[in-house]
């Protein structure tokens, strides 16, 4: 059972981590200064207040106040959870997430009890493909698909047996398993509420895995050709079918490196496709592409081939693709299009002409450029001026969703040439609605994290924040921890992690206080910049600490005279204010 992940394990992975090459892969970055600046991901803004600081790890937008590590930046912009966050960035730093034994993670627990329901369904489904009285049926239907055991095996293909209750005795033992196998939609509640049956009876089973490989639903096909033909899993608190590519997983793991990724219909395209060696495919789950399966595509692979059918619906079903790929088609990003003879699929026509020749055709896919000209103008006559103007009119809004990019350079440039107008009066065309827009909305002002009119203590940790190693400047801090002044023990703890770890950068500084109350105030201190470069911190820190120290004293004598009018002090007591009001 999986348990707590030790903290220095947290802290060696920010350290390995670039939060740069994390934000950068979901949200274009640009150098500014020493820092990273971006339109921010977390609010609507026209100009870039979300600021990236390599050297502290650490994120943070003027406009809207999101702020945080590499992992809060996942956690928010990708809905993971924490551990999800953590073993994302370990995959991708090339490292094992160890667990303390004994200890359950919080985040885990709802969803870790499904994920392992799902798993055990998936592997009893693939029993029965081997065991069940009835399995020769369905072995013999995947052969006749020309399925081999091998990628059946890799695609973990299952069957569920003909029957009500088959997979709810198996697995359904006691009530938490059995409310397991409802939320999961395994099994359904009869509509006079007086049982739930099984949901995949006498189907092929088709696991459906998250990136991480754990199984999250199933699509189930019929042996024959009864209807409804694919049933699927519903949606659940582990299931989001407009977010999960079938397939994703399998190409992942089949390839060290994809370049390319081919997204089809269904799922015995991708399988069909693997069998011939063609292990780059994906299917989205019966719906159409959504903006986050094109997020998650491009984040797996830097060009994305939609194979579609020829025929209208398969057309109209690229266009379709085609608007929601232009937000996300950054330089270094391409959409490509392959359009089937009618009649055939993936499926089909891999079968009939093979890998080499299929490839072939995966290379000779239309680019998404020709698709959105050729689209637009096969419907005007663009040699009239009416036709060159309706073809400006419907390309500029798609133009405009496209990223600020060389790609939209060249794309405005192939409009002017087709419109046979000059790109500068275009480009102004286009940037214009924007330009108004911007101008009628209200202006946020930026509100960077004032110097001025914080305590010392707030200083001097905003100070230690910004630059960690100073603490190895100083052999303890001039005070003891107490709770005299606000934020005293915070500033201790702080300095005593940082004498204890030198070497943490102020994400995984904030780290160590994920889920505590500080950790509020911390991160707010940790967007802090000096206001000039060449402020002198060791000295202003130093400083800062002087301040304390004289504070401290002064609380301490107001309370030594305090305590005078209502008692005689003790003889040490009398020595120390004496010691006090001297040094004052
Ligand atoms: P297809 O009917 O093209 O599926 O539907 P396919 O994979 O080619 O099926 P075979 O070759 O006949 O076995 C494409 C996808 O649409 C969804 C499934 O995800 C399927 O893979 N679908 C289709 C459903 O969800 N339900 C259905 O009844 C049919
Ligand atoms: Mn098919």
């Amino acid at each position: 059972m999986a348990g707590r992940i030790p903290q220095m394990f947290i802290d060696d992975l920010l350290i390995r981590t670039d939060i740069v090459e994390v934000i950068d892969s979901r949200v274009q970055l640009k150098k500014a200064g020493r820092e990273y600046k971006a339109c921010c991901p977390f609010h609507n803004e026209k100009t870039p207040s979300f600021t990236v600081s390599q050297v502290k790890q650490f994120y943070h937008c003027f406009g809207c106040g999101a702020h945080g590590t590499a992992i809060s930046f996942l956690m928010e912009f990708e809905h993971m959870d924490f551990v999800e966050a953590v073993e994302d960035l370990a995959h991708m730093a090339g490292l094992e997430v160890p667990r303390e034994a004994g200890f359950e993670t919080g985040t885990q627990s709802t969803t870790q009890p499904l994920y392992e329901l799902l798993e055990k369904a998936s592997a009893w489904y693939q029993q029965q493909l081997r065991n069940h009285s009835q399995a020769g049926r369905a072995v013999d239907y995947l052969k006749q698909r020309g399925l081999s055991g091998d990628v059946a095996a890799r695609f973990g293909i299952g069957f569920a047996p003909p029957g009500w209750d088959n997979l709810l005795t198996a697995l359904g033992t006691d009530a938490t398993a059995r409310q397991g196998l409802q939320e999961t939609g395994l099994v359904i509640e009869r509509t006079d509420a007086s049982g739930v049956y099984d949901r995949f009876r006498d189907r092929i089973q088709f696991p459906i895995h998250d990136r991480r490989g754990r199984t999250i639903g199933f699509g189930g096909r019929v042996l024959g050709d009864d209807t409804p033909k694919y049933l699927n899993s519903p949606e659940s608190s582990v299931f989001h079918k407009g977010q999960e590519l079938y397939g994703l997983f399998e190409a992942r793991k089949a390839m060290r490196k994809l370049d390319r990724l081919l997204v089809v219909e269904g799922y015995m395209d991708v399988v069909a496709l693997a069998q011939f060696d063609i292990n780059y495919a994906v299917a989205t789950l019966g719906t159409a592409t959504t903006p986050e399966h094109l997020e998650r595509l491009y984040r797996a692979a830097p060009e994305v081939v939609f194979c579609f059918d020829g025929d209208r619906a398969g057309r109209q079903a690229a266009w379709r693709a085609l608007e929601n790929t232009l937000p996300v088609l950054r330089d270094g990003r391409e959409a490509r299009f392959l359009f089937l003879p009618e009649g055939e699929d993936p499926d089909s026509l891999v079968r009939q002409i093979g890998k080499q020749p299929f490839e072939q055709q995966i290379g000779g896919a239309v680019h998404l450029s020709d698709f959105l000209f050729d689209h637009l103008a096969s419907e005007l006559d663009i040699d009239s001026i009416d036709g060159r103007a309706r073809l400006v009119d419907q390309a500029r809004p798609l133009l405009a969703r496209l990223p600020d990019s060389v790609f939209r350079q060249l794309m405005v440039e192939q409009l002017a040439i087709l419109a046979r107008t000059d790109v500068a009066r275009l480009e102004e065309r286009l940037v214009k609605p924007a330009r108004q827009d911007q101008a009628g909305a209200p202006r946020r002002v930026p509100s960077p994290v004032q110097h001025g009119g914080k305590s010392p203590v707030r200083e001097a940790i905003a100070i230690l924040l910004h630059q960690p190693e100073l603490a190895q400047q100083l052999e303890a801090l001039p005070f003891p921890s107490s709770e005299l002044l606000p934020g005293i023990p915070l500033l201790a703890e702080l300095f005593e992690l940082l004498k204890r770890q030198p070497g943490l950068n102020t994400g995984s500084i904030l780290e160590h206080w994920r889920g505590r109350d500080a950790a509020r105030h911390l991160s707010r201190l940790a967007q802090w910049t000096p206001l000039a470069e060449n402020l002198d911190l060791a000295a202003e820190l130093h400083g800062h600490l002087g301040k304390i120290v004289r504070m401290l004293a002064e609380q301490r004598i107001s309370q030594l005279l305090e305590d005078e009018t209502r008692r005689t002090l003790n003889n040490e007591e009398k020595q120390e204010l004496k010691e006090l009001l001297q040094e004052r």
